[in-house]
């Protein structure tokens, strides 16, 4: 089957390269309904499908999803099985949409505290689906920002200690490239669903000059129309990055600063 177009919504103003999205509320999705929380994470398995299908569509060149963090292990033990099962029966049934619209897998986390059935599929999609030239999506699992650079931490020692690293010559590019995947560039765009105003530990370093946008919606109804209102969001920010935007300065002629 020959890959759909891309076509890039026309949102007037920038489009997000990389899209990270925090996939929370599946639990109060559910309860909402008088289920038990599990079905929050199968019907959210369906957002999963439909964004990063939409996204590959509209030529995002890098999503990443936080799917399971460092501290979600400390759950209920059979909702934690439930999340490891769909995983794998995600990546699965997916594999054949993943390589429909040429969409590349890779996976950041502690990936070794992942039960070994998934982690063996997941590297078996990584390695299927490596050669596609579309969409990179990055399944964050068993992701921690902190353990990400306490890992990081922890490699730079070592090879100051084996005399290939200068401890004076450190920087943050250095740091960078001790990350989990240093290839791919900072998120543009962070989306929340669910409300919570937080990070929750998600990309800390990577999301220094992120926009942020949350939406009140669980995650299992954030479908395409609400992505769409995301990116309309985001391409009307301004993106500073500390400095001033030329239409800021006192240089600029009045009419752009906004006097009258
Ligand atoms: C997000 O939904 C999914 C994971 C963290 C794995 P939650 O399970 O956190 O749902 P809420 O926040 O309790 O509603
Ligand atoms: C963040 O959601 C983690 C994922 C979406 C995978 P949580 O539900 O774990 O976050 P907190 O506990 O509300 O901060
Ligand atoms: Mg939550």
């Amino acid at each position: 089957m020959s890959r759909p177009p891309i076509q890039r919504p026309d949102l007037g103003g920038p489009f997000p390269e990389h899209l990270a999205i925090v996939m929370d509320g599946n639990g109060r999705w559910a309860k909402r309904r008088g289920l038990p929380r599990v079905k929050g994470h199968s019907a959210g398995v369906d957002s999963v499908r439909t964004i990063t299908t939409a996204c590959a569509r509209m030529g995002v060149q890098s999503l990443t999803l936080y799917a399971f963090s460092v501290e979600n292990w400390q759950r209920p033990s059979a909702e934690v099985q439930t999340l490891m099962r769909l995983l794998r029966v995600f990546l699965w049934r997916e594999r054949r949409t993943l390589m429909d619209n040429g969409v590349r897998l890779r996976c950041i986390g502690r990936l070794h505290d992942l039960p070994p059935r998934a982690l063996r599929t997941l590297r078996e999609t990584e390695e299927l689906t490596s050669a596609n030239d579309g969409m990179l999506l990055r399944l964050a699992l068993s992701y921690g920002s902190r353990s990400e650079l306490a890992d990081a931490l922890a490699s730079a020692a070592r090879d100051v200690r084996a005399g290939t690293l200068d401890p004076e010559a450190i920087d943050e590019e250095t740091l960078r490239a001790y990350l989990y995947d240093p290839e791919t560039p900072d998120p543009d765009l962070v989306i929340r669903t669910g409300g919570e105003l937080r990070l929750s530990n998600f990309l800390l370093w990577q999301a220094s000059y992120s926009e942020l946008f949350v939406t009140d919606l669980c995650w299992p109804d954030f479908r395409e129309p609400q992505l769409l209102e995301a990116l309309q969001a985001f391409s009307s920010r301004r993106r500073r990055y500390g400095s001033l935007l030329p239409d800021e300065t006192d240089d600029a002629p009045a009419a752009e600063r906004g006097v009258s």
